[in-house]
Order: C-alpha cells, then sequence, then structure tokens
C-alpha cells in the first residue's frame, strides 16, 4: 500500500437474510454449525482436510501421500507432491464410466440465438482427444507453452483441455486484448503454437481477430504455428506455412478421438494467466495442477452447492481466471452441466441473461456487479418477462456488490427465494477465497461474508499485526491453500516481492477490507495502484506507459475515478510536450491511441490536460491529490506540505473545472 492510501469503512449495512430452508435441506454445507465446525476443523488439521478434499473430488492416476510442503517466506508451496493426475483425465476420462457419459458437458449459446451447441461429456472427450492429437502433430509437448487468443466459443474449451491432456501450458489471452498486448504475453512466456478465431461475434458485429494476431506475430519468434478457428467466416489473411484453419486440420485422416494423456505430477504447471499489478508488466500467474483442480472442484461444489442434474452458468468470458475455474475446470471436474455463452448482455435486448435461464432452466447463475448495475438501469420489465424460477442460487464476482446492485439482483432475479453468494478471490488465489455458503450462511448485502473452511484469511495492520473488530486493514491469507498461485512466470524475485515480503510468512492479496463483529469480511477495493474496471484489473502503470508512448505526450498519471456501471472508470491526466496544442481532437487520439495498445477495456473516461503534476520534492507523484480530483472532491486535500509546487493543486482544479 502506498502510505497515501487511507483506507475508508464501507457503509454499515444492517439486514440480513438467513438461508431459504429448500437452499438448506439438501446442502453440502447445510449450517452455520456445520460450517463453523468445517472451519474449526481445516484450521486444526489443514493436510488431512485438504488431503481429504482432494481424494474425494479427484482421481489420481499415483496417489500422493506427501500433502503440503510449504515455506511461505521463501516462498515454496507444494501440494499433494508426490503425486500424478491428469486435468482432462478428471474432467472427461471418468465421467465416461460415471453415469455421465450421455450428460451435457457443456451447452454453448453461441450470439445468434439458435447458435446453440451441446456437447455431452463423450462428444467433448473425442474433440479434446482430437484436438490433443492435433497439437502433438504440431510438435507440442509436455511444458510447452500454448497460447489461445479466442472467443467464447466452444473450441477454447476444448483447447483448454486439449493442453492439459498432453500435458502442454496454455496461456489465454482475453480476446478483447490489443495485439500489443498479445505480442507482450506470448512473448512473456514463450509460447510455440498460438490458436485464434478470424473474428469474435459481439454486439451482432464480427470484431476482427485475426489482423491482431497478424501484427502481433511478427515479433514473436517462438510461434512456429497459428491455427484458425472460422468463426465468423469474414475475409482474413493466412499466412503460408504458418497459419492453418481449425476445422481442417482436425478433420485430417490422421487425427483420432482417441488420445493417450499424460500422467502429470501435481506440481507441474498447468497454466499461465496475465494479470496486472501495481508496476511493470502484466505478470504472468502460474497455477499447478493438482492443487489447482481440487481447490476448482472444491469450491465449486460447496460454493454453488452443485447437484448433478443442476444447469450451471457462470457468465464470466473464459480468457479471465473466473471462467478458467468457474466454466471449465471447476464444473467439468464436478461432471456438472456448464453453459458457456458468447456475446454481451444487453444484446440484442437487455434481456440475453434472462432469456437464456429460462430457456435451459438455468439452477445457479453467477455473474458479475457490474453487469447486474448496466441490467437495473434498463429496468425491471426486462427480467419480469421471463420465468427464472429454476435459479436456486445466484453468485457475484470481481469488485465489491453495492447493497442497491445487490437488493435488485436479490428481489428481481432471484425472486426474493435464491441466496446470493458475493465470492471475494482473485487471478492468484485460483478459486474462490471468501464467500458464504449457500445453505448456510445468513447474507449480508455488501459483504463476501466468512472465508471458506481451510481459507485462513485475516486483516492486518501496516505492522502485521491483527487488526481489531472494524478496523480496516490489509487482506492477507496465513496459511497456504491448494489453489494458490506458485509463481510468476520467468520471474521468481517479482513472485516473492509482491505477494509475500510485506508481511512475512502470509500472502498478501493487495486489498483493503474489514471484519465485523460477527466475522464478516468487507472488501474496500485495492490497495495498490490497480484499479478495477467492470471487475477487470488494469495497472495505473500499463496506462501510464501506454500514454507516455504516444509522440506529443511528456507525462501522464493515471487514477480510478467513480463510475457508476463500470465500478471504477480511468482519469487520466497528461502533460503534453512542449509546442504541442491542447485539443479535443487530441483527446480522442490519445484515447483510441491507448485501446490500440492495452484494448477497448482500457479506454480512458476523462483525459485531463495539465501542465504539470503534483511532486514531492523528491519526484514522486502524489496520487492521493489525483484521486481526490478525480472523484471531484476539492475541499480538502490533507497534508500537501511535501509538495515541491503546490500552485499545480490549484490548476489541476481549474482544469477539472473547465473540462465539465
Ligand atoms: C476484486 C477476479 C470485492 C479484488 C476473481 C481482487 C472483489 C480483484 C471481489 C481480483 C468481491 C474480486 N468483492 N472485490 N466479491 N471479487 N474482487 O484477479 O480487488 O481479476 O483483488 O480476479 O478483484 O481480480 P481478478
Amino acid at each position: 500500500m502506498s502510505e497515501e492510501n487511507t483506507i475508508e469503512t464501507m457503509q454499515h449495512e444492517g439486514r440480513t437474510f438467513d438461508p431459504p430452508k429448500g437452499v438448506q435441506q439438501n446442502a453440502y454445507v447445510a449450517s452455520m454449525a456445520d460450517y463453523e465446525a468445517l472451519y474449526a476443523r481445516a484450521d486444526q488439521d489443514p493436510e488431512g482436510f485438504w488431503a481429504e478434499r482432494s481424494r474425494e473430488l479427484l482421481h489420481w492416476d499415483k496417489p500422493f501421500t506427501k500433502v503440503l510442503e510449504a515455506d511461505m517466506t521463501t516462498p515454496c508451496i507444494k501440494w499433494f507432491g508426490d503425486g500424478k493426475l491428469n486435468v482432462s483425465a478428471n474432467c472427461l476420462d471418468r465421467h465416461l464410466t460415471d453415469g455421465r457419459r450421455n450428460k451435457a458437458a457443456i451447452i454453448w449459446q453461441g450470439e445468434p440465438e439458435d447458435d446453440v451447441k451441446v456437447f455431452t461429456y463423450q462428444m467433448l472427450y473425442t474433440e479434446v482427444c482430437r484436438c490433443a492429437n492435433l497439437l502433438r502433430k504440431l510438435g507440442v509437448g509436455r511444458g510447452d507453452r500454448v497460447a489461445l487468443y479466442l472467443p467464447m466459443i466452444p473450441e477454447l474449451a476444448i483447447a483448454m483441455l486439449a493442453c492439459t491432456r498432453i500435458g502442454a501450458t496454455h496461456s489465454i489471452v482475453f480476446a478483447g486484448f490489443s495485439a500489443v498486448s498479445l505480442q507482450n504475453r506470448i512473448d512473456d512466456c514463450q509460447a510455440k503454437v498460438l490458436l485464434t478465431a478470424d473474428a469474435v461475434l459481439r454486439g451482432g458485429r464480427a470484431i476482427p481477430l485475426k489482423g491482431n494476431v497478424d501484427e502481433a506475430l511478427k515479433t514473436c519468434p517462438s510461434v512456429e504455428q497459428c491455427v484458425v478457428v472460422k468463426r465468423a467466416g469474414i475475409d482474413i489473411r493466412m499466412v503460408e506455412g504458418r497459419d492453418i484453419w481449425w476445422h481442417e486440420a482436425m478433420a485430417a485422416e490422421d487425427i483420432s478421438g482417441e488420445c493417450p494423456y499424460e500422467k502429470m505430477d501435481a506440481e507441474d504447471p498447468l497454466f499461465i494467466l496475465y494479470t496486472s499489478g501495481s508496476t511493470g508488466k502484466p505478470k504472468g500467474v502460474v497455477h499447478t495442477t493438482g492443487g489447482y483442480l481440487t481447490y476448482a472442484a472444491h469450491t465449486t461444489q460447496w460454493v454453488f452447492d452443485v447437484k448433478d442434474d443442476d444447469v450451471y452458468m457462470c457468465t464470466a468470458d473464459v480468457g479471465w481466471i473466473t471462467g478458467h475455474s468457474y466454466i471449465v475446470y471447476g464444473p467439468l471436474a464436478l461432471g456438472a452441466t456448464s453453459i458457456m455463452f458468447e456475446g454481451v448482455p444487453s444484446f440484442p435486448k437487455p434481456d440475453r441473461f434472462w432469456k437464456i435461464v429460462e430457456k435451459f432452466k438455468v439452477n445457479i447463475f453467477y455473474t458479475a456487479p457490474t453487469a447486474i448495475r448496466a441490467l437495473m438501469r434498463e429496468g425491471t420489465d426486462w427480467p419480469k418477462k421471463h420465468d427464472l424460477t429454476s435459479l436456486r442460487i445466484l453468485g457475484s464476482v470481481g469488485e465489491p456488490i453495492n447493497p442497491e446492485a445487490w437488493m435488485w439482483y436479490y428481489e428481481n432475479v432471484g425472486g426474493k427465494r435464491t441466496p446470493i453468494v458475493d465470492t471475494w478471490w482473485q487471478t492468484e488465489t485460483g478459486g474462490i477465497m471468501i464467500s458464504a455458503l449457500p445453505g448456510a450462511t445468513p447474507l449480508k448485502p455488501g459483504s463476501a461474508t466468512r472465508p471458506l473452511p481451510g481459507v485462513a484469511a485475516a486483516i492486518v495492520r501496516a505492522d502485521g499485526s491483527d487488526a481489531g473488530p472494524d478496523e480496516g486493514g490489509h487482506l492477507v491469507v496465513k496459511k497456504p491453500w491448494p489453489g494458490m498461485l506458485r509463481g510468476v512466470f520467468g520471474d521468481p524475485e517479482r513472485y516473492r516481492k509482491t505477494y509475500f515480503d510485506r508481511f512475512p510468512g502470509m500472502y498478501e492479496a493487495g486489498d483493503g477490507a474489514r471484519v465485523d463483529k460477527d466475522g464478516y469480511f468487507w472488501i474496500m477495493g485495492r490497495l495498490d495502484d490497480v484499479i478495477n474496471v467492470s471487475g477487470h484489473r488494469l495497472g495505473t502503470a500499463e496506462i501510464e506507459s501506454a500514454l507516455v508512448a504516444h509522440p506529443s505526450v511528456a507525462e501522464a498519471a493515471v487514477v480510478g475515478m467513480p463510475h457508476h456501471i463500470k465500478g471504477q472508470g480511468i482519469y487520466a491526466y497528461v502533460t503534453l510536450k512542449s509546442g504541442i496544442e491542447e485539443s479535443d481532437g487530441l483527446r480522442k487520439e490519445l484515447v483510441g491511441h491507448v485501446r490500440k495498445e492495452i484494448g477497448p477495456i482500457a479506454t480512458p473516461e476523462v483525459i485531463q490536460f495539465t501542465d504539470g503534476l503534483p511532486k514531492t520534492r523528491s519526484g514522486k507523484i502524489m496520487r492521493r491529490i489525483l484521486r481526490k480530483i478525480a472523484e471531484g472532491q476539492i475541499e480538502d486535500f490533507g497534508d500537501t506540505s511535501t509538495l515541491a509546487d503546490p500552485t499545480v493543486i490549484t490548476s489541476l482544479v481549474e482544469g477539472k473545472k473547465d473540462l465539465l
């Protein structure tokens, strides 16, 4: 946390909601007494608890005898170290003989309403084997990296599972990212093969994707082959010797629908997923095989209380961690039916989600507060048009859910019958850490409630001592859990420094939170220079470096500003090089430039030109002041005595007024 950050206490919510009887009756964890007992058991004997969960949930080709070898200071974490298993075998093969062979594994709803594909476990198995054979044919083997830059189409899930089958490490790049972002990520992980598509269908348009790939691959020598899925049928350039069509390659004579799987070590890498940090370029968060899958399966089962005949839907994009854990790995490990949705909540009409819920009789629905806030604005008529009575459990993820959005979701989507599990977690944690259990936990809107059994979450002060009730502090986890990240790809020192340095022996989440007298956690947002835009993490440093890469820009400072739908928006202060004129045209150009460098999710809401930035005498930008101005709080700036030139504040405030 920078010393400028202050932790503000979020509003105290009075209302509580008990678990509905119907949900409670058959739940995996069916009362607070059960929760307390499980929490105590996992706390006293974490190894026993996790070993039992893992054995119960997964198939191990070679059972583990060691459960945990961990040192949270080095850090070095190994779960189930001497065991062997394969993720695709756990998600597919075993369901061919446990009675689920003909059960829908993935129901894919494409953007056009009639574009629906259902993959039974048998069908998915065959496709995954074919794709695994294709990857092997392209020279991919155990330990190689494969980059996936794909829209929300079944090929994405198939390719992920195919990588796991042959022991390759996938790295998914969200298809909304730019060519530059793609290139940085491929370059960092040195991917050998890239899978992509011609275009993304979104909001009724085909947004070209392959062009970004062509641009990125100009400077990515590691990529030998590129496999292209035809999604939209638009014209694209195929580079001879490098690019091949998915549908042709998969149909080749020598591609069999059977593919023996690699028996992987529990600690072999499973995937790399890049996420923004407070400094420098995005980090390649590394997850491993046995611990991650145990954790994904375990949390899916307990938090969503998934039963065998449930239809489960998570609206995230598989390009983010939520899609990895809660569209693909968690649900499929359990043998559940998971809906994969291509498109946006508001197209063609703002009832798209509700239409899908009604159509497939969805029982469990997991989305983000930003989507709820956007749909809330469209009014209650849209959910009312649909029969949503199949819903039993609702979930929320990505950012704090404001009590107003919570109540709207609860009343208009859940019909006041369904619990809402507000799930706090991160790319780094692999799965949900703090959340209600739907059959047990009384809910308080706006609180993620209690840590799951086995999760030693706590709030500490800056000196590492435990914070008292309702005292804001740093959210940490004091014991290892199976889903935790095992590294930052290629940078062990960054791994140690980012997460384990500040509070020795603990994992530092980077979020601020408080715990109330009932032990409920209230997450207050990032304490570092990370902005949460519509539930997506963006580092201010990344956006700043994109801005200064523009020839007209001398200096830039980026902060978050409150945004009624996105949660936070991007507010950029920009100093131009001397002789360059400020203009609306240039402002537009800079916005376009950031979109091109990072992607549309990084679109700045506001660009304020300024002659100077508030800096201390040692040259450090005082972001606290910039944040206040962006929030429109221009009365009290606190202690400004360390500023080199206090008059900067006056001109920034004037500049802000001119913007309005
Ligand atoms: C924030 C997404 C409050 C938090 C799974 C965290 C939340 C960051 C919640 C991780 C929640 C996520 N309540 N804040 N329920 N869920 N966050 O890595 O700041 O994309 O550190 O993982 O999102 O974002 P990430």
